[in-house]
């Protein structure tokens, strides 16, 4: 098969984690017969210095014309602490997910037993925990209008707008995604205080019946995050809006050992992008010591996604979970800093045992 991959490492660790994902992309292409053509492309802090623009038109066209997007991380601090700054590298990303209509972002929380260890939970907690959190991605908060300050700039105000139409395809892929896994469907909102919430709930309640073998339960986002914590083994299927996504699923991540160990795909109207759930790490950055594997493992998703390779796909896995038994990581997963492996280390233990396999 022909693979068509374009290539946006972004800004912070992301050249360093997406070379890694493209070294063992390249390796498993090669090993199943296929042909990969990779581009690549600038987004965020990185486009903003070449072009004024963290999402450029080329860019974009770029992404249009290729099977999938193998996506780093974008921010820099560089502007995080400069509140004035009038384009920043996250509107790079927003961009993006809003012009080739990303609606879905499909968040597995993926317990490995070598790293139980690694979770702030108790083992007995943790083990055996397996959901999938469908977050909401082109909506809400993130893009509603207006958005901005009043003249004076002692208020600033976002709008939070859903449509029966978002509401409805997003619900839809995770009434569908709960049927093919344990058919337990979790809305998670907060209607008791929100419109949109209530919408949300409305149009699922509309929904139920079309899907007769679901069972559905509805969770404010508070209680949400506190079971979570507490039961995470008490969910199959969780939906939610944008913001409330963004937030659970950086905590769902750690229960897994580390913030860098998630995948991530989002998918929609046109190309699919795989990209790790966490950020661009400045502190990290050309450093050679972030881990690579949650990169790696959206290329993973990327084969099973875009282009239906499951077998491509299951041997990536088995890669990255063979890597974390033989204690092949980097520091965020050793207690002992001096047996960690560097990023390209990590890549490279996963690349030998693919090409082994
Ligand atoms: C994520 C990130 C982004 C988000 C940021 C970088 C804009 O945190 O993908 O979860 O909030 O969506
Ligand atoms: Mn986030």
């Amino acid at each position: 098969m022909k693979l068509n991959i374009a290539v946006l490492a972004g800004d912070g660790i992301g050249p360093e984690i997406v070379a890694q994902a493209l070294r063992v992309t390249e390796t498993v292409a090669k090993k199943f017969g296929h042909e990969l053509q990779t581009k690549e492309a600038l987004v965020g802090a990185a486009a903003i210095d070449a072009t004024g623009n963290p999402y450029p038109d080329e860019t974009h066209e770029l992404c249009m014309q290729s099977d999938a997007v193998l996506f780093g991380a974008i921010g820099h601090p560089r502007f995080d602490n400069d509140p004035s700054a009038k384009v920043r590298p996250e509107q790079g990303l927003l961009a993006m997910r809003k012009k080739l209509g990303l609606y879905a972002n499909i968040r597995p929380l993926i317990i490995f037993p070598s790293l139980l260890e690694k979770s702030p939970l108790k083992t007995d907690r943790v083990e055996g925990a397996d959901f999938v959190t469908i977050r909401e991605l082109t909506g809400g908060l993130y893009f509603g209008q207006p958005q901005g300050r009043s003249e004076n700039g002692d208020t600033a105000y976002d709008t939070c707008i859903y449509t029966r139409m978002e509401v409805e395809r997003i619900l839809k892929l995770a009434f569908e995604f709960a049927m093919k896994r344990k058919k337990r469907l979790t809305v998670v909102d907060k209607a008791n205080v929100l419109a949109t919430s209530r919408l949300w709930r409305q149009i699922s309640k509309e929904m139920e019946p079309q899907y007769p073998e679901v069972v559905v339960d509805y969770m404010f986002v508070d209680n949400a995050a506190m079971q979570i914590i507490q039961w995470p083994k008490r969910f199959d299927v969780m939906v939610t809006e944008n913001l409330f996504g963004d937030i659970l699923t950086d905590e769902a991540s750690v229960i897994a050992g580390s913030l860098g160990m998630l995948p991530s795909a989002s998918i929609g109207i046109h190309t699919s992008v795989f990209e790790p759930i966490h950020g661009s790490y400045p502190q990290a950055a050309g450093k050679n010591i972030a881990n690579p594997c949650a990169t790696i493992l959206s290329a993973a998703m990327m084969f099973e996604y875009a282009y239906k390779l499951d077998k491509e796909a299951a041997l990536i896995r088995k890669a990255v979970e063979a890597s974390l038994e033989a204690g092949a990581v980097t520091e965020d997963l050793t207690d002992d800093k001096s047996k960690a492996l560097s990023t390209s280390a990590v890549g490279d233990w996963i690349v030998e045992y693919i090409l082994k396999a």
